[in-house]
């Protein structure tokens, strides 16, 4: 797919809906007592998996209008036996083993070529010790999940800071009738899960560095609503921040701040973005989001920020190549495990069309540079978040950039390109 040099970017513009949002949100619809209303969903390949899985396990989905979906059932201990395939959905492959903790069955989940290389140690480890009985392969999916009526509640210490292996650990300890369990987290990552558990009834308990979760015998929700998906905004941000002259306002993002450590940086480098607009959607705040273009200057990004921009950080390193200075980041190590290796995938994009970025083990150190970026002819890697990067390098270069295997956009964001055209000026 070819994104050619453009203009400035105006208008007004709709983010699909949050993705972390809608996996939590068919999960906890399949999860709660009485049918939950969810609107918003996320209509793209990751999320119709997680449809897909809650339908293999019991649950009724009844969809409506775009993004209008009623899920019911099968209730919190009622999953029947299943095959599962997650596709490309990490989250789905994560997440899902909590909740599959405290079922009275045998589950196994697979998915892509791409999933088969996704670490799954770091949730096989805690529900193993949760009495849980899980066999990886080789510490990689396929997973093989048998459950048990009483989990056992632990106190987990995560090795790496993930609202994923945080989020399973919770599911789990709804199971566990004996005890609380805990999860303990380096850094803070993402909330999603702690926020919907607490709006579904559920005890939890946040303390600086821990959540803790009491057992409970059902969930009880009536609806849903995702908001749209920061990290889907965030190429826009990033484009209408390079590009002279843009005028852009997203509307209906979720601002979440364990998510927004874009904005956080952005306005260290001298971007001018405002919120306005704000408010409350599912216990989540929201707002609409406007962008002007800025001359940026450099920063570092440091581990401790890093899981709040985890998924925006290519286009950080895009940023940072517009910016006067030298940026580096450190302590983004799992950007090596993500839908590809997003420190080699990224350093090779932005050097061919013209950048200045080294690897780091753990980041970047990128060096800025005073003009637009050449452009040329990359590969999206099958990854959705480069595929969208490669777009954005494309319409902010001088020559504009091919993406080969753009199709990887239908993962999170199915009308990527046409929602571009429509705000290219
Ligand atoms: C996600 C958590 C993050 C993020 C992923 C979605 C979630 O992964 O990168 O895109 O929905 O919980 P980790 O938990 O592995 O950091």
């Amino acid at each position: 797919m070819r994104f050619d040099p453009s203009g400035p970017l105006k208008g007004t513009l709709r983010a699909p809906g949050d993705k972390s949002m809608s996996h939590r949100a068919a999960l906890f619809g399949a999860m709660s007592a009485d049918p939950v209303h969810v609107t918003g969903y996320l209509d793209a390949a990751d999320t119709r998996s997680t449809l897909a899985a809650v339908g293999a396990l019991g649950a009724l989905v009844e969809e409506g209008a775009p993004g209008t979906l009623t899920i019911r059932g099968p209730g919190l201990r009622a999953a029947r036996d299943a095959h599962i395939d997650v596709g490309n959905a990490g989250t789905l492959m994560r997440l899902l083993p909590g909740l599959l903790a405290g079922q009275q069955g045998t589950f196994t989940l697979d998915g892509d070529e791409r999933i088969r290389r996704r670490p799954m140690g770091r949730v096989a480890d805690p529900l193993a010790e949760m009495g849980v009985v899980i066999e990886t392969t080789e510490g990689l999916p396929p997973v093989r999940i048998t459950g048990t009526p009483h989990t056992q509640p632990i106190s987990y210490r995560l090795p790496v800071a993930s609202a994923q292996v945080k989020s399973c650990l919770l599911f789990a300890g709804m199971f566990a009738e004996h005890g609380v369990t805990t999860s303990e987290e380096p850094i803070p990552t993402r909330d999603h899960t702690e926020r919907m558990l607490r709006r579904a009834g559920v005890p939890v308990d946040r303390r600086p560095g821990r959540v803790s979760i009491s057992p409970v015998t059902r969930l009880d929700l009536d609806e849903i609503e995702v908001p749209g998906d920061f990290s889907s905004a965030a190429p826009f941000i990033a484009a209408a921040t390079i590009l002279q002259g843009s005028s852009l306002t997203l509307r209906d993002i979720s601002i979440n701040p364990t998510r927004t450590g874009m904005l956080a940086v952005l306005e260290r480098m001298g971007a001018r973005v405002g919120l306005f607009r704000r408010r409350l959607a599912a216990g989540e705040p929201v707002a609409d989001i406007e962008v002007r273009p800025a001359e940026l200057v450099a920063t570092d990004i440091e581990a401790e920020i890093v899981p709040t921009l985890i998924d925006e950080l290519p286009l950080m390193v895009l940023l940072a190549s517009f910016a006067r200075g030298t940026t580096t980041i450190r302590g983004a190590g799992e950007l090596r495990v993500k839908e590809s290796d997003r420190i080699a995938t990224v350093v090779e994009l932005l050097n061919t069309c013209g950048g200045h970025v080294t690897a780091l083990p753990d980041g970047f150190e990128v060096l800025g540079v005073p003009h637009r970026l050449r452009g040329g002819r990359v590969d999206a890697a099958g990854d959705h978040r480069i595929a969208m990067l490669g777009a954005i390098v494309g319409v902010c270069s001088q020559e504009g950039v091919t993406v080969e295997g753009a199709d990887a956009l239908g993962v999170s964001f199915p009308d990527f390109a046409d929602r571009l055209a429509a705000v290219v000026a």
